[in-house]
């Protein structure tokens, strides 16, 4: 059984992952640091899997642990999802950011380099693009200046990747750039776990829905959208997941370097369709007010998934309402599983 060593495998996109993992004949071991997860996750993937999961408890920037995470388990294989990913902390906080998420990186192609471990799928992002004259967007669609330092963090993170693969001709890579993630695995067991206050659209709406917040703000009605907020391209979780085992699959039936895939579904929301798709499949009702805009947001990204269709045979198999409705689930749960204490 091919061993593969998942970074960030208790955060949000990485425990969904190793669900999968599990369950295509992959022996997943977690790499985490807990620096913006909790063990509820743990919980839930021992439910879901009815086992427990080889977990390290480490810091990817952390280079001799992570020298010895390599040592005693020999993977076969990297996911690395392990990164700080708040774009308004990281105009804030630039040097956190730039530190963590190029460090480990770092630390973590060198352990590969010296232990023989070749083949890794990173965690990457549409942010790469900019904003794009043009949608939908192929992976051929030019990389813009990022609008954050959390974006530049993630096209620098390819640069290296790519610059590495050319002095390492057997080193297998595929670089994924995720749309927007969102959702949470079907049986409510496991989801996001945001910090504080979400940054992201989807747990802050279920928490207003659950009355956590009061309210949300959708950040402008005046883009040139169809009605005036910013579209995106939202994935359901487990779609995502999927992509990643379909990727490994890829790099692994031998196709050497570099390469890059878009992972999303391929369709445009907006703001103001999500939160009335939110109300028409849960019948929640989402107090929301329309605020100003967001610094640093692009007005709207779609995906082009064909060649990730094409050469991964992977495609997305649930709708935006499918995801919304399982966010649902999952804050539903927290809520009660709070209020049982
Ligand atoms: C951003 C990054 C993305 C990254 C993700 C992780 C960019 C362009 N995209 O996604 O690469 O993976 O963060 O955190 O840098 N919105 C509201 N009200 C809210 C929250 C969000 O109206 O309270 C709107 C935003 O303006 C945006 C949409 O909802 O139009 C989605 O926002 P969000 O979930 O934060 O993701 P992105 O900013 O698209």
């Amino acid at each position: 059984m091919k061993k593969i060593l998942v970074t960030g495998g208790a955060g949000y996109i990485g425990a969904h992952t190793i669900i999968r993992l599990a369950g295509s004949g992959y022996e997943p071991v977690i790499l985490d640091n807990f620096s913006n997860t909790d063990e509820r996750v743990l919980k839930g993937l021992r439910e879901i899997l009815g086992r427990d999961v080889t977990l390290y408890r480490v810091n990817c920037t952390d280079r001799e642990a992570l020298d010895d995470v390599f040592r005693r388990e020999r993977p076969d294989g990297v996911i690395h999802f392990a990164a700080y990913k708040a774009v308004a902390e990281s105009v804030a906080e630039p040097l956190r950011y730039y530190h963590n998420n190029l460090l480990s990186l770092i630390h973590l192609l060198a352990c590969m380099e010296v232990h023989g471990c070749h083949d890794l799928v990173f965690s990457s992002s549409c942010t790469v693009y900019g904003q794009p004259k043009q949608n939908p967007v192929t992976e051929q669609t030019p990389r813009l200046p990022a609008n954050a330092p959390y974006g530049r963090t993630k096209q620098m993170g390819e640069d290296i990747i790519t610059d590495f693969c050319a002095a390492h001709p057997d080193f297998r890579c595929a670089l994924l750039r995720y749309f927007n993630p969102v959702g949470a695995h079907e049986s409510g067991l496991i989801g996001e776990l945001p910090y504080g206050v979400p940054g992201n659209l989807v747990p802050f709406l279920t928490q207003v829905a659950a009355g956590v917040r009061s309210e949300l703000v959708v950040f402008g009605n005046d883009y040139g959208t169809s009605d005036g907020s910013c579209i995106r391209d939202y994935i359901h979780v487990m779609d995502l997941a999927e992509a990643h085992v379909a990727a490994l699959g890829y790099i692994r039936s031998g196709n050497p370097g570099c390469a890059i895939f878009n992972l999303g579904q391929g369709l445009g929301h907006s703001v103001l369709d999500v939160i009335k798709t939110f109300t028409d499949v849960t019948g929640v009702k989402v107090s929301y007010r329309i605020g100003d805009r967001r610094p640093g947001d692009v007005e709207q990204i779609w995906a082009d998934v064909a060649l990730a269709s094409q050469e991964l045979r992977w495609k997305t198999t649930r709708t935006l309402s499918d995801a919304l409705r399982d966010a649902w689930n999952w804050q539903v749960r927290l809520i009660s599983e709070s209020h049982s204490g």
